[in-house]
């Protein structure tokens, strides 16, 4: 059962198997974002690229602070970016560290990341190889995850595309 999508990927039950083409895209937008990366207490740059359901790519790099505990990840940087870019569906995200091969979202980017996971379908994640990628998927790495929906008043918005705005009726 697979239908090929707008966005260039193929749709797999509930997986996306990238292009390659969007695969290659993808890794190298993650790439080029660690070059701008600020990490001076670490010295470990970080980029990631974050694909949205409309096919636009929107990049991120960790920033770091002398307060350690401020420090925002490259992943949660892109996916920022795409949500202040109006897209609330992430169908995939590159993740690119210079200095470690197949380096991969820590903990708290996994929660992060899961909750722009459209419905129903799960979120690629593509660790830099060195090649041509490495494809995981956010359910195997973050297992009976809690997620908008776990709520028992989900969020209106949650998972939809466009910004809505609540009406005034509904507070
Ligand atoms: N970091 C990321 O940006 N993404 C990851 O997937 C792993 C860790 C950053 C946080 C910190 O700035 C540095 O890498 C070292 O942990």
């Amino acid at each position: 059962m697979c239908e090929t999508l707008t966005n260039g990927l193929v749709r797999l039950q509930n997986r996306r198997a990238m292009n390659a083409d969007t695969q290659e895209e993808l890794l190298d937008r993650a790439r080029a974002a660690a070059n701008h990366a600020y990490a001076p207490y670490s010295e470990f740059p970080v980029g990631a690229a974050a694909l949205a359901a409309d096919g636009s790519v929107h990049i991120g790099c960790n920033v770091e602070n002398a307060s350690y505990g401020l420090t925002i990840c490259a992943e949660r940087a892109a996916v920022s970016a795409a949500i202040s870019a109006g897209h609330r569906q992430i169908v995939a995200v590159a993740v690119s560290a210079p200095k470690v091969s197949h380096t991969t979202p820590c903990g708290a980017c996994r929660q992060f990341l899961n909750e722009f996971k459209p419905a129903k379908i799960d979120m690629a994640i593509i660790l830099d190889d060195r090649e041509a990628g490495e494809v995981v998927w956010l359910d195997d790495l973050l297992p009976r995850a809690f997620g908008p929906q776990a709520l028992p008043t989900p969020p209106i918005e949650a998972n939809t595309s466009l910004p809505t705005r609540r009406d005034k009726n509904d507070r």
